[in-house]
């Protein structure tokens, strides 16, 4: 390949990015969150000034070690937890993947576990499962009851003295719903297992909620037996990819996530997390961010995105045929067929099959994941969502009209391998 010209591959980017989802129009209800121009400013400037900065070695960047240091004791304060210790991560995955082996890694020690098991709803992230793959832990699922939390007599049933992690969401990906996380920690400190609630989601939102007025049970370091929580900066925090906390309620219970290393030529390797050479790059700029929203800032967004996802679920409830699962009260939802329609009777005529209203809505420009089972159309409402509320809430009436009584849609995959 010969070079080419700066000019000229901006252009090529440009042009290729044609074809990307409209998140910066509000039209995309997951995958990016806005917290809008200024914050993206802030970002971007803090950015710019750590695109090449290396985290790995904290003692040759100690502006990193304070960032990261700074930024979980924030994080640690806004999730009541006065002992917790944690670190930056790259994602809401590396996050769950730590918290997952430092459990293996305490039950082990602690416990004398060989066989660790791994219990968690079946709404808890995949991320999950990813990290009993890869460190060999065993999976037992529980169903979710019909409010789609965990079913806590399965969830009774399958922790026992083999395991080493307990997962709770706050709130889970597909519904929205927030667990019942007080019963389930007492469940797992009943057997010397670690809690961990999963807060990517929730994290940056549910404590500027509870301030707004809208709490939730306690989910959060307050309740006795969590150990460890994780919350993405890169989704609700508002700031760019590529970063999470990973907290543990204690630094003691932290030295299980740290791998170090002298058993080579290289030196002693400390590393806290999963990656190697890490990047300084989303560390600073969700510093920025945080800096720059501060708790009014946050608690400003908070409202606006919690007003989008409630005129949204109060649309849906009104279209016919069409229900939202369950009873979120945060930002996510899920867009489902309604039960109470019959899709082979009579009523087949009014029946509408989420994933053709996905297509329908595509078409018209908006983007919503397709999940299930059952069958539904994915809201990750955020801030930046509520420029286009009004558009969308039109698109939707008429999106269902179009498809209602009509041919089922295809259900979409996350991503391929290419
Ligand atoms: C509840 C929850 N946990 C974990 C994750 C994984 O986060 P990431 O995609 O940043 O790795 C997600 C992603 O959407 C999520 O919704």
């Amino acid at each position: 390949m010969v070079g080419r010209t700066p000019d000229e591959i901006l252009a090529d980017l440009r042009e290729k990015r044609g074809g990307d989802v409209r998140w910066a129009d509000g039209r995309t209800f997951s995958l990016v969150f806005d917290g809008g121009e200024d914050v993206r400013a802030v970002a971007e400037e803090a950015a710019i000034m750590y695109l090449h900065e290396n985290a790995l070695n904290t003692l040759a960047f100690p502006s990193l070690g304070s960032i990261q240091a700074e930024v979980c004791s924030w994080t640690a304060e806004l999730l009541n937890g006065p002992d917790a210790a944690g670190f930056l991560t790259s994602g809401g995955t590396e996050s769950i993947l730590c918290a997952v082996e430092a459990a293996r890694e305490r039950a082990r020690h602690e416990r004398g576990v060989t066989d660790p098991e791994l219990v968690l709803p079946i709404s808890a992230h995949a991320a999950f499962h990813k990290g009993a793959h890869l460190f060999g832990l065993r999976t037992r699922t529980v169903p979710v009851t019909a409010d789609w939390t965990a079913d806590l007599d399965a969830m009774a049933d399958a922790i026992g003295p083999d395991t080493a992690l307990v997962v709770a969401s706050a709130p889970q990906y597909p519904q929205g719903l927030v667990d019942p996380v007080a019963e389930i920690a007492a469940m797992a400190a009943g057997v010397g297992a670690g809690c961990h609630v999963d807060a990517c989601m929730g994290g940056f939102v549910l404590p500027f909620a509870e301030m707004e007025g809208r709490p939730a049970p306690l989910w959060d370091f307050r309740v006795e037996g969590v150990t460890s929580i994780s919350a993405d900066l890169h989704k609700l925090g508002y700031a760019p990819k590529g970063v999470s906390v990973i907290l543990h309620g204690s630094r003691d219970l932290r030295r299980w996530q740290t791998f170090d290393f002298d058993g080579w030529l290289g030196g002693r390797y400390v590393t806290p997390n999963l990656q190697g050479t890490r990047s300084g790059l989303p560390m600073a700029a969700a510093w920025a961010v945080f800096q720059y929203l501060g708790v009014d800032g946050y608690r400003r967004l908070v409202r606006t995105t919690l007003d989008t996802a409630d005129r949204i679920r109060a649309c849906v409830e009104t279209i016919e045929g069409l229900t939202v699962l369950g009873d979120p009260v945060h930002h996510l939802l899920a867009i489902s067929a309604d039960p109470a329609v019959d899709p082979t009777g009579e009523q087949a005529g009014r029946r509408i099959d989420p994933y053709a209203l996905g297509e329908a809505l595509a078409a018209r420009g908006w983007h919503l994941d397709r999940l299930g089972p059952p069958p539904s159309l994915h809201l990750t409402v955020s801030a930046g969502n509520a420029m286009a509320v009004d558009d969308f809430l039109v698109d939707l009436e008429e999106a269902s009209d179009e498809v209602r009584g009509g041919a089922t849609g295809a259900a979409v995959e996350y991503a391929t391998l290419e």
